[in-house]
């Protein structure tokens, strides 16, 4: 690794970076001495040295870890953030079809809270850890369990989470294409559907797409998940962040790309999240290049450790977290080191304008608002519509959409507005936070339905 890979992105400016960066550079990682600056002291622990640039440093907490004193000391003076390693994943939290269990969810987030840190949740549709029940189901009842799962896991901890993995992994590791998985058999919307549910569930947290090895931006599994990021942005699909889990190993290793990735997924308009960090063999300098790579980007929001100590580790045999025992390793020092020499507030580079948004544009609307309904997908006895509301000449406050089902369909999910039914008779008015429209703009709400696919003309009003 050379001085390029850990020198800070912007000018050295103090002798504190200058001290970190021959840190680095020499990997003489203890008992290092780093002077204060006009703006204060370096800070002396993981989260309050990512708080200076406005970022967390995170760690994956076990439930069953929290009677460890060992560990919770180091957790609870290192981190400011916290993701539940197994305990909000489908299997602990819904272990029977409707029957949710939050027990041991709540264990890690009632630790966290009440040690001051914030939660990631961790996940919500993702073809590992099913439970059993799950597993077995298909096609449209698999489709509606996942929306169901969402809803009900999203409305227990509701404004309560910072953001949510809502759907972990769901590429193959090559190729370039969508994993072959029962949730991915279910129709290939099936994780807009998921981020859909997800905003209407809780609009407060901001929703992550997660997956690893998409940290090498010359990798064709990175491309895809970049494609259908930007192509979510583009259709309006909410998805707030993407989670680069960043497990390094010798087959996934480290590279300096890293960046690029980290500017140009940034760059389509979503947060990073390095979700689920850990690096075979804790190179301290390769964890001072990730923290740098992060604190590089502006849209780079945090850090997350997969563990606290390499003994917690899901793949301690490689020795790959920050902590041995009650120990700090020298990479400990390395990414604190690092943090303390970033900048104060968010980066000051530019992060590029987005690609704006096409708007569908339905019949002119002259003034008040028009609606169009376009069937996404369909499936033997349902189907998914979105449906597109276009403000008019002048701009409005509310809207109400209604529309008559020609042969006995019926909604069984609905989000980004709120239904009332009257026999076959539909009406949906704007959900809190999508009925102000500006002049000649367009927002969408979503549904899924029992039945034959229809596209029935819908009607629109604003008052
Ligand atoms: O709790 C049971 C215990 O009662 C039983 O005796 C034991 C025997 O196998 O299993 C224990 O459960 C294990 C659980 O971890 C808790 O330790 C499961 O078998 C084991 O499969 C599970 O592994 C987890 C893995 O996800 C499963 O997919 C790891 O802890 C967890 O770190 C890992 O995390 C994933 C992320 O969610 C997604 N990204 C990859 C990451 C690493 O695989």
């Amino acid at each position: 690794m050379g001085i390029k890979a850990i020198l800070p992105s912007r000018p050295l400016r103090s002798p504190r970076v200058l001290i970190a960066a021959a840190v680095g550079v020499l990997g003489v990682v203890t008992a290092v001495i780093v002077p204060t600056t006009p703006a204060g002291a370096a800070a002396s622990t993981l989260g309050a040295a990512a708080a200076q640039s406005g970022r967390y440093f995170g760690t994956a907490i076990s439930a069953g870890k929290l009677g460890d004193s060992q560990y919770t000391t180091i957790a609870g003076r290192e981190f400011n953030m916290v993701t539940a390693e197994n305990e909000m994943k489908i299997d602990a939290t819904e272990p029977n079809r409707g029957q949710f269990n939050f027990a041991n969810g709540d264990r890690v987030y009632n630790w966290a809270v009440q040690n001051g840190k914030r939660v990631r949740g961790h996940t919500l549709a993702w073809h590992g850890q099913q439970p059993g029940w799950m597993q077995s189901l298909s096609g449209s009842s698999l489709r509606q369990a996942m929306i169901d799962h969402i809803n009900g896991v999203m409305a227990h901890y509701k404004g309560k989470i910072y953001a949510w993995d809502v759907v972990n992994e769901a590429y193959a590791d090559s190729g370039g294409g969508r994993r072959d998985s029962n949730l991915q058999r279910t129709g290939n919307d099936w994780i807009e559907v998921a981020f859909r549910t997800a905003r209407a569930a809780d609009p407060a947290a901001k929703l992550c797409y997660n997956d690893y090895n998409i940290d090498n931006w010359s990798w064709a599994k990175t491309q895809a998940v970049y494609n259908m990021v930007r192509d979510f942005k583009q259709r309006g699909v909410p998805i707030d962040c993407v989670g680069l889990q960043s497990h390094f190993n010798s087959g996934s290793p480290y590279n300096s790309n890293y960046r690029t990735t980290i500017s140009s997924f940034a760059a389509l308009g979503v947060d990073v999240q390095i979700t689920e960090l850990d690096i075979q063999g804790a190179s301290p300098q390769t964890y001072a290049a990730v923290v740098n790579d992060c604190l590089a980007v502006a849209r780079c929001a945090g850090i997350t450790v997969w563990g606290v100590r390499d003994q917690d580790s899901w793949r301690s045999g490689d020795t790959p977290l920050l902590f041995s025992g009650g120990n700090k390793k020298p990479a400990y020092d390395a990414v604190l080191n690092a943090l303390n020499a970033a900048s104060p507030g968010p980066d000051p580079t530019p992060t590029p304008t987005p690609t704006p948004t096409p708007t569908p544009t339905p019949t002119p609307v002259p003034d008040g608002c028009a609606a169009t309904i376009t069937t996404t997908n369909s499936w033997q006895g349902g189907f998914q519509s979105t449906v597109t509301v276009q403000a008019g000449g002048t701009a409005i406050s509310a809207w109400t959409v209604q529309w008559t089902w020609p042969g006995g369909q019926s909604i069984s999910s609905l989000w980004n507005g709120q239904q009332s039914v009257s026999g076959s008779s539909v009406t949906v008015r704007n959900a809190a936070y999508n009925g102000s429209i500006a002049a000649g703009g367009s927002t969408t709400f979503g549904f899924t339905a029992n039945g034959t696919a229809a596209t029935p003309t819908a009607t629109c009003t604003s008052p």
